[in-house]
């Protein structure tokens, strides 16, 4: 901060993340290290003291657009040469991209990985006070820093990580190697922060992990996933609601199918990633569960608890992948029925295990099956919004959609997305609605007393 008293103003920070929600609440927190050294923030990466990208390693497209972004800064440094530009986040702690962006990209002065994230306020002083580029990707094994300040976003939306890392090694995926081993927060930390934002007024709290059911493995307690869900359901007093993903069906309890159906904090929703639906290429995936086994978990769910939104992670086009066993998986969406899915074509990610097998098929084929799955999921999505037409339910109010005649957005407990009819003080709030309509995407209905 006294580096810019000297300079007779407070500095400008403009924060771009890209990928999943746990590089969003990563990013949150590199915002509330920038807050507490004298930062403001900016959308424009021109008018910025300080840019910054936290980024995705986890296909190449994520990857690529982060290198044009890069590139575009040149004529912003060019600009204003005082202007410090860093790169963290997934990509950053592949020695392969720091190599890159050392002997390529010179305009870059910061590159640091997800295990220096606390690290982040003296690697920045180290660039202004030596005036000379910082590279810190080495593997920190075991960190978490709590208490870490957060700028999150105004609404009634939070994400809190619990768990950091992943031990799956599945064999298309680079998360293990950026993200490290897992490693479980503190349960009474973990307690504290979701009684502060319910204090706060948040009202939906997603928990967070690569996996959340490993939940407490590393920590020797004794106290798992649903051990955690039960605590804060039982322990956190308010109007509030707790979601959680992502969930491994190898890990996937009946107890903690259990604990969703008691817990009314709980929000009857479960994102279950089974990412195919043949046998023999969730073995070459290395998922470690079966079709038959994935079917079984998520019938027990649907059982214990009726209502219950369903949502899933898929990769088309895995190598080897034959047609019939792409179909395989478009039968097991059918089989199942999802609310939604994330639908991926593969990406081969240098160092995992699948980038170095034979993958015949082509682009285009993938994209065939690719397209065959998504009218499969678009035809049950639209059924299932269908079927809620008529109904009244619960739904807590997040803020306004830009839709002129449903000018609210709103979510029910199992996170389907609402446009509704109604006041605009309802902001921030719990209410009852009637669904009039749905799409494939969304439902729309109107506020009722
Ligand atoms: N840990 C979570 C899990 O196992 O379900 C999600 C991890 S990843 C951040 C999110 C999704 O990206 C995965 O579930 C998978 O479907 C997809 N994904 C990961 N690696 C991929 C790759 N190499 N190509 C295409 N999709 C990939
Ligand atoms: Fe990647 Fe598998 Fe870990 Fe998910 S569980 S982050 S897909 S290795
Ligand atoms: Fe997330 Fe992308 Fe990293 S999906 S964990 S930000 S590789």
């Amino acid at each position: 901060m006294a580096y810019w008293q000297d300079q007779g103003k407070a500095p400008t920070a403009c924060v771009d993340t890209f990928g999943c929600q746990q590089n969003v609440a990563d990013g949150q927190r590199i915002m509330g290290m920038l807050q507490t050294m004298g930062f403001t923030f900016t959308d424009e990466p021109a008018q910025a003291d300080l840019v910054l990208l936290n980024t995705c390693a986890v296909r190449e497209h994520a990857e690529k657009r982060v290198y044009g972004n890069l590139g575009a800064l040149t004529h912003t440094k060019k600009a204003n040469p005082a202007q410090v530009i860093c790169l963290c986040g997934c990509m950053a702690q592949q020695p392969s991209v720091a190599k890159k962006v050392r002997e390529s990209y010179r305009h870059v002065d910061l590159v640091f990985g997800p295990h220096a994230l606390w690290r982040f306020p003296e690697l920045l002083y180290q660039v202004y006070t030596r005036r000379g580029r910082v590279f810190s990707i080495d593997d920190e094994p075991g960190t978490i820093a709590e208490g870490l300040p957060v700028v999150r976003d105004k609404g009634v939306k939070a994400w809190v990580s619990i768990i950091y890392g992943c031990n799956n090694f599945c064999s298309y995926c680079i998360v293990p190697y950026v993200r490290g081993r897992e490693r479980s927060r503190d349960a009474e930390c973990i307690l504290e922060e979701v009684r502060g934002l319910v204090a706060e007024g948040y009202k939906d709290i997603t928990l967070l992990g690569q996996n959340v059911n490993s939940y407490g493995r590393d920590l020797g307690t004794g106290m798992d996933f649903a051990d955690l869900l039960a605590r804060i359901d039982g322990e956190v007093e308010g109007d509030y609601l707790i979601r959680f993903m992502s969930s491994h069906p190898k890990d996937a309890t009946p107890k903690l199918f259990d604990t969703m159906a008691r817990c009314p904090h709980v929000a009857r929703q479960l994102h279950l990633p089974f990412q195919s639906g043949n046998n023999r290429v969730l073995e070459a995936m290395n998922r470690r569960y079966t079709r038959e086994k994935y079917l079984e978990l998520v019938n027990y769910a649907k059982d214990v608890m009726p209502g219950l939104v369903l949502t899933s992670d898929v990769i088309i086009g895995f190598p080897g992948e034959t047609e019939a066993e792409a179909m395989d998986t478009v039968s097991l969406v059918r089989e199942v029925g999802f609310d939604a899915l994330f639908t991926f074509i593969y990406s081969p990610r240098p160092g995992t295990a699948a980038a170095a097998m034979p993958d015949p098929a082509t682009r285009a084929e993938k994209q065939v099956w690719f397209d065959r799955l998504l009218d499969a999921q678009n035809e049950i999505s639209a059924r299932q919004h269908a079927a809620y037409v008529g109904s009244t339910v619960r739904v807590l109010v997040d803020g306004e959609s830009g839709d002129e005649r449903w000018p609210l957005s709103s979510r029910t407990n199992g996170g389907r997305l609402v446009h509704l009819l109604g006041s605009r003080d309802l902001i921030g709030s719990f209410a009852t609605a009637r669904i009039t309509d749905a799409n494939t995407w969304a439902l729309f209905g109107e506020a009722v007393e």
